[in-house]
């Protein structure tokens, strides 16, 4: 199956199943690498991308319900030479331990932010709760958000 797909501002191509996960055609057919598996069920949070504006689980979405849409990954955060404000808070705040989990942590707390500017402790416990972390990183990473929060 042929379809279009925008990532991080660049126009594809794909020639891919149409069951494919979204997952595997950011990693291996476009090497984003940012972005990780952990459960692959939809379950942890870890493969979270941005799919036309709202955060999805990239593990359990089917690449064919992105078709045509515009996809933002972990790469395409920032500017092409300056960190997201909120990359700069989680190295100013040394939240990741292991690490492996950031990726799908950021890109849930940007889509936070971008709907809520100004969220309270409540809103951002909320907004994360998807996304599990095994190193237990979540007072830094509620620390971070808070410190890029209006
Ligand atoms: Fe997708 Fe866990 S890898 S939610």
């Amino acid at each position: 199956m042929a379809l279009r797909l925008t990532v991080n501002g660049q126009q594809h191509s794909l020639d891919v199943e149409a069951d494919t996960p979204l997952l595997w055609v950011i990693r291996d057919e476009l090497g984003l690498k940012g972005t990780k598996f952990g459960c692959g069920a939809g379950l942890c949070g870890a493969c979270t991308v941005h799919l036309n504006g709202q955060p999805a689980r990239s593990c359990s979405t089917p690449v064919e319900m992105a078709a045509g849409g515009r996809v933002e990954t972990i790469e395409g955060l920032g500017g092409s030479d300056r960190l997201h404000a909120l990359q700069e808070a989680w190295i100013a705040q040394g939240v990741p331990q292991c690490g492996y989990c950031q990726s799908g942590q950021i890109m849930s707390a940007a889509h936070l932010l971008a709907s809520n500017p100004a969220p309270s402790r409540d809103d951002i416990v909320a907004a994360m709760a998807g996304n599990l972390c095994r190193c237990g990183t979540y007072s830094r990473i509620i620390a971070a958000v808070e410190s890029v929060a209006a």
